[in-house]
């Protein structure tokens, strides 16, 4: 008997319910952009190098390239086209926007989806590589420039925009990192 190699499988995007058949290949990434429309989700590396294709799955940051799109059924998953609200703008686009986190804005969907979880995962408390004092009662680390470029670190941006990314994210997080830009750094 032959073994299926597809299924009708049913997304949970912004809100919203798309059920496909997808072949069990079909990458996340693949079935936002190729099956769905949903182009703002960019491809760069399709290896999971440069964050990109980064969505938010049940609020935590993923590269979607590296997931299969059937095992996102049962997973709230927010994408680029889903983070505003309405007209408004979230927090973290209206910084990118104002302080020119951008040049060609390929990279910026991914950046905009990763710093979101960024702020996330900083105010529940959750250190990074360079957070000198891990013991639970240091409590949260200040979200310095430096914080704010290893977290940042997967997302690639070929046109080196990092200095002012790092500065929309800052604002966006409420923080005064400072003059985030004195070196190239954000991956
Ligand atoms: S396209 Fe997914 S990490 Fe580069
Ligand atoms: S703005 Fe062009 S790749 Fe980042």
């Amino acid at each position: 008997m032959a073994v299926s190699t597809s299924s009708v499988i049913t997304l949970n995007i912004n809100g919203e319910k798309h059920t496909l058949p997808v072949d069990h290949r079909t990458t996340l990434l693949d079935a936002l952009r190729e099956r769905l429309d949903m182009t703002g989700t960019k491809k760069g590396c399709d290896q999971g190098q440069c964050g990109a294709c980064t969505v938010l799955l049940d609020g935590r940051r993923a590269v979607s390239c590296l997931q299969l799109a059937v095992a996102a059924e049962n997973r709230e998953i927010t994408t680029i086209e889903g983070v505003a609200e309405g007209d408004r703008l979230h927090p973290v686009q209206q910084a990118f926007l104002d302080l020119d986190g951008y040049q060609c804005g390929y990279c910026t969907p991914g950046q905009i989806c990763s710093a979101i979880g960024v702020i996330e995962e900083h105010a529940a408390g959750w250190p990074s590589a360079v957070t000198g004092d891990v013991r639970p009662e240091a409590g949260p680390p200040e979200l310095t420039a430096e914080e704010i470029r290893e977290r940042m670190s997967g997302n690639l941006c070929r046109c080196g925009a990092y200095v002012a990314i790092v500065d929309a994210v800052a604002r966006a997080a409420g923080t005064a990192a400072g003059p985030a830009g004195t070196e190239e750094a954000a991956a």
